[in-house]
């Protein structure tokens, strides 16, 4: 091949990765199951992270440099990393080698002298300008009122700007989706720092306290803009024998009251002393009591909860899912931000679906589609090392390490294939009769009357969707049955869908037609009704008023 074609055939493939990104993306994730990192090592991991990293405010983008020159000093740095948050409001993130140069930094660093504001040793610095040519130093933040936006780059894109009309193929939509709304590395960096800003809070007098993120932070489903949940781990003592001097201790109850007293101090710990927290609230009489607060340095909104160590195993649980095959998360992602963009999901608590239980809802969908496995599978293959009862004496014992279980079944489904799949399975779902099992992967009896049933997997006598009316889960079904039907018509229509029209959701000039749909159901309860039925048939109007009154 001479010089001139190899050129034309370098920048054709550089065109090509331009182009279609995404595709290198699903290449790159395919296999996924044998890169697949366990989630205590991850979790180590990006702890380890945090602890060498200090979050520094600085006046522009051109204070960088000179940051970075000063930051030296300390120690090699690793990673440096700027974000800017609406308006003038300028951070990096840096991370050393090593941790003695975070702590030899904030020894030097210095705190304003403002009777105002509160002394507090915190990762989360400001960087003096050099203005009287004096040598810039770094100055503690302390708890002062900080003038917050939102943060640009922090902010998920609007879906309409990311181009997923410029692609064909609804897979690849679904996966430039995931790819650019999910969590990226800064973000989350960002959320194990603000969970170490606690943790170093109470390392004092609480020396084995961990303060873990859990949710969508870590389980592989998070947004951009997705919440931080964290949760304040009791220590997990070892007792070294040889030690003959013991330090003298107080007895807690993990009682509901205590439970509820820790969640009190902890609001006011984040509320009088904490730097970037503002806007703390005490839920303390929610079935879990936690502190709601915002961290102005990160841009995000925070549930800080005590001793919740099953939703950190839910967490692990998630995560190993999630990373099972390269289908999970656009296949969750897509579904997520088509419940709310069509407002079936709200941001604040309710009777309506969470994305909890959507996430759910679509991993059941995968253990009927074979590409995941139930659970009591992974519990059965689990090893010594996997046991874990909690200190509420919760069972969280399963496999951990995916990577050595055997694939039965080879599923080669695509992911349109999957996503129409999901909207046709639950909208013919019986919901008033059927409750849905993750742990043996099938659809159960209800144990007891909720409009929608899913079993909590890691404590199986439970509803994590017990707050959902029978209204929403009516609204969900139809909501269902309209995306199977929009994307079916379009896809026998012009063989091509715009993911953005799933998105545009309850069409009022096709009510008509869903009404019609539901009617066709009840008369054929055993099948969906497909496209091609709702045109052979001209019965449409018949007790379209009834039904109306039905939908409204
Ligand atoms: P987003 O924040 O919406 O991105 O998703 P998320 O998974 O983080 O949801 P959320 O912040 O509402 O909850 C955080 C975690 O708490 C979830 O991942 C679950 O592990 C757990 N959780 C949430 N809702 C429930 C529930 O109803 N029951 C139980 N048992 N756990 C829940
Ligand atoms: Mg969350």
């Amino acid at each position: 091949m001479n010089k001139s074609s190899l050129r034309r055939l370098c920048n054709l493939h550089e065109h090509l990765i331009k182009q279609h990104r995404v595709i290198r993306y699903k290449s790159k994730t395919s296999n996924d199951i044998n890169s697949f990192v366990l989630y205590d090592k991850y979790i180590c991991e990006r702890r380890s992270q945090s602890k060498c990293s200090v979050l520094v405010q600085v006046s522009s983008e051109n204070s960088c440099s000179d940051l970075y020159s000063y930051c030296s000093k300390f120690g090699a740095i690793k990673n440096i990393f700027h974000y800017q948050l609406a308006g003038s409001n300028h951070f990096v993130l840096t991370e050393f080698e090593d941790q003695s140069s975070v702590n030899s930094l904030l020894d030097q660093s210095t705190h304003i002298k403002d009777s105002n504001v509160i002394a507090v040793r915190s990762p989360f610095l400001w960087f003096r300008s050099n203005t009287s040519k004096k040598i810039s130093k770094l100055s503690i933040a302390g708890k002062f009122n900080f003038p917050f936006k939102a943060n640009q780059t922090m902010i998920e894109p609007n879906i309409k700007d990311i181009g997923l009309e410029k692609l064909d193929s609804l897979s690849n939509q679904m996966l430039l989706l995931l790819e650019c709304t999910q969590l990226n590395d800064i973000g989350t960096r960002l959320r194990f720092l603000t969970a170490m800003q606690i943790e170093n809070a109470l390392k004092g007098i609480f020396p084995l306290s961990k303060v873990l993120p859990f949710g969508s932070s870590v389980n592989s489903f998070g947004k951009i803009g997705s919440d931080i949940d964290l949760v304040l781990m009791d220590s997990q003592t070892t007792e070294n024998e040889t030690s003959r001097l013991i330090f003298h201790g107080k007895c807690v109850s993990n009682s509901r009251t205590q439970i509820q007293r820790n969640i009190e101090i902890l609001g006011d710990l984040l509320q009088l002393f904490l730097p970037g927290c503002s806007r703390v609230k005490r839920i303390s009489q929610a079935r879990v009591p936690i502190v709601k607060y915002s961290q102005d340095f990160v841009g995000v909104e925070c549930d800080l909860a005590v001793s919740n160590e099953t939703a950190v195993n839910m967490s692990e649980l998630l995560y190993i899912f999630g990373n099972y095959d390269y289908r999970v998360r656009p296949l969750v992602f897509t579904v997520k931000m088509w419940a709310k963009e069509i407002n079936l999901t709200n941001d604040t608590p309710g009777r309506w679906i969470t994305n909890f239980s959507l996430t759910l809802l679509v991993l059941f969908y995968l253990q009927q589609e074979k590409i995941i496995p139930d659970i009591q599978t992974l519990v059965k293959q689990a090893r010594n090392n996997d046991v874990r009862i909690t200190n509420e004496g919760i069972n969280c014992t399963f496999l951990r390490d995916v990577s050595k279980l055997n694939r039965v079944v080879e599923n080669n489904k695509t992911l349109d294939q999957l996503l129409l799949g999901f909207f046709e399975y639950f909208a013919s779902f019986d919901f008033n009769t059927n409750a849905i099992s993750l742990n043996f992967g099938k659809k159960i009896n209800k144990p007891e009357y909720s409009a929608l049933y899913i079993v909590n997997p890691l404590e199986v006598h439970f509803n994590v969707s017990k707050n959902i009316s029978s209204e929403e889960v009516e609204r969900f079904r139809i909501e269902l049955r309209n995306a199977a039907w929009t994307i079916d018509s379009s896809l026998m229509n012009t063989n091509s869908f715009n993911l953005l029209d799933l998105f545009k959701g309850f069409d009022v000039s096709k009510k008509s037609q869903i009404i019609f749909d539901i009617q066709h159901q009840i008369k054929n309860p055993n099948r969906l009704v497909t496209v091609k039925d709702l045109f052979d048939d001209d019965s449409q109007t018949h007790e379209d008023t009834r039904l109306n009154k039905q939908l409204k």
